[in-house]
């Protein structure tokens, strides 16, 4: 597919088109889109249940879209441009009929890109797609975007996957895991493969252990029901942490194309060590939060927030200690963690490098290891443990900290990693979606994890909002002499 530039012409057609993605995330990227001078051929069609005329649709999105756009980018002559841009169209996806209403809105050169974004329950993903085909809206050059989660399982991913796979190709399919658009994933990749400094040092020989952070302050919020249904290892893991780990061990791509990538990628999720039942009491904790406190305000606990089952057994934090079995990574435990209304807001990946093999220097407890802190998210940067001389006339070693703070040293507008993402599709890049059967590796490997806790009828352990975690969590890591960043 030809690369599209960025004022050709495209139709964008957003299901979900009135709802919180779209508000939060589809329209104040297309806003950006629009003020840094592209998007001039796109013509943007929202779709969804409510029967809006225009009028009343443009007024929604003005209504609810600018407060998700930073108050100093904000300009209105951009947004009526874009405004003057949007179209609706009123569709129940489960009635066939009401797809023809769409064709009008449509380009009638089939050269013209079609995006089909799906941002809806994904129980709509295969009613979709199968309207759209027989109302004859799928073009050679359509495009077709799924939002996670894929499934719940394996199989049910399956039967998604085969269903779209029946009407689009997979290089028409863009599944969407949005931290694969965050700017510091994406700089991981920089970092690993623009030095020649890291490279040697990234396995076995140097690495002690890796430790992959996921931290959110905010707790299930107005998605009870979808989280109480979901739990923390198919929201979070089976994804986002998961898609993080494979860029740190995967193997140099021949290439920065998306097949490259994504084959690297897949080679790790299969090297993946399964789980055995007699593994997870061990290797794996789940927690779910009680109430507590985050930055000073009185927060109430999972069981008593607003769709949750007063039983509920769903996690919302996970502990995992995984390993690669493979050359470079045999013997290194990646630890795991995700968990809402944790102590702070927090994503990092920590290298901790091997102490040194003999240590000559006074200390009381041997020499410091390196390490090297990949931070995500709030403020993304790089930051590396040295040792140095601790002034004096003795020869005491005590690590001081090479920070780079990379908010603070750009120039450029970082985007929103739905922005990119966006774009990507919009100009037929896929490296940075997820592939069919890298999903489904994914899947398979946390199958035995979810299916033995359910089988365990066991609850996940408590722990109070605000922390990070139940204790469980540091003894998982203790037991293997480790300790999380934030308490070593
Ligand atoms: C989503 C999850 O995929 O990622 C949410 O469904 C989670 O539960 C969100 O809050 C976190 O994304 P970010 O970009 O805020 O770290």
């Amino acid at each position: 597919m030809r690369e599209n530039a960025n004022n050709d012409r495209f139709d964008l057609v957003l299901f979900g088109g009135t709802g919180d993605l779209a508000m939060r995330k589809l329209l104040p990227a297309l806003f950006y889109g629009v003020r840094d001078g592209g998007l001039a051929g796109a013509t943007i069609i929202g779709a969804a249940r409510q029967p809006l005329g225009i009028d009343e649709y443009r007024a929604l999105l003005t209504e609810q879209v600018p407060r998700h756009i930073g108050e100093a980018d904000f300009d209105d002559a951009v947004w009526q441009r874009l405004l003057s841009q949007v179209r609706y169209v009123a569709i129940d996806a489960t009635q066939p009929a009401d797809f023809a209403a769409l064709a009008a809105q449509l380009s009638n050169d089939e050269a013209v890109p079609r995006v089909f974004y799906l941002a809806t329950t994904p129980s709509l993903f295969i009613p979709i797609c199968q309207h759209l085909q027989s109302a004859g809206l799928v073009t050679p050059a359509t495009r077709v975007v799924l939002e996670k989660p894929l499934g719940r399982d394996l199989a049910s991913s399956r039967t998604i996957n085969d269903a779209v796979g029946e009407i689009f190709t997979e290089e028409q399919t863009y599944r969407i895991d949005h931290y694969l658009g965050k700017e510091m994933v994406q700089n991981l990749m920089a970092l690993r493969f623009g030095n020649t400094l890291l490279e040697p040092l990234w396995s076995r020989s140097y690495i002690h252990d890796v430790q992959i952070t996921i931290a959110e302050e905010l707790g299930v919020g107005t998605r009870g029901e979808f989280y109480d249904n979901t739990g923390a290892l198919r929201d979070m893991v089976q994804n986002h942490v998961l898609q993080c780990l494979c860029i740190v061990a995967m193997e140099p791509p021949a290439s920065i194309n998306a097949d490259s990538v994504r084959d690297a990628k897949l080679q790790v999720l299969r090297s993946l060590r399964p789980y055995l039942e007699g593994d997870l009491p061990h290797k794996t904790v789940r927690g779910q939060y009680r109430s507590g406190a985050i930055e000073g305000a009185p927060v109430t606990g999972y069981l008593k927030e607003d769709g949750i089952a007063p039983s509920s057994q769903t996690e919302t934090f996970v502990a995992l200690k995984a390993e690669i079995d493979n050359w470079r990574w045999a013997g290194v435990p990646f630890y795991l963690r995700t968990g809402k209304r944790m102590q702070e807001r927090l994503a990092e990946i920590v290298i901790n490098f091997r102490p040194v093999p003999h240590s000559i220097f006074e200390t009381a407890s041997g020499t410091p290891h390196n390490q090297l802190v990949i931070r995500l998210q709030p403020d993304d940067g790089l930051g590396l443990e040295i040792n140095t001389k601790t002034p004096g006339d003795s020869m005491r070693l005590s690590p001081k900290l090479l920070n780079l703070a990379l908010r603070d040293t750009r120039e450029a507008r970082r985007l929103d990693a739905y922005e990119r993402l966006l774009m990507d599709v919009v100009r037929g890049r896929l490296a940075l979606f997820v592939r069919r059967d890298e999903l489904e590796a994914a899947w398979a490997w946390i199958e035995p994890i979810r299916d033995g806790w359910d089988r365990s009828g066991e609850a996940p352990k408590g722990y109070t909002s605000g922390t990070w975690g139940p204790a469980a969590s540091s003894a998982l890591v203790g037991r293997f002499g480790c300790a999380w960043h934030e308490e070593d």
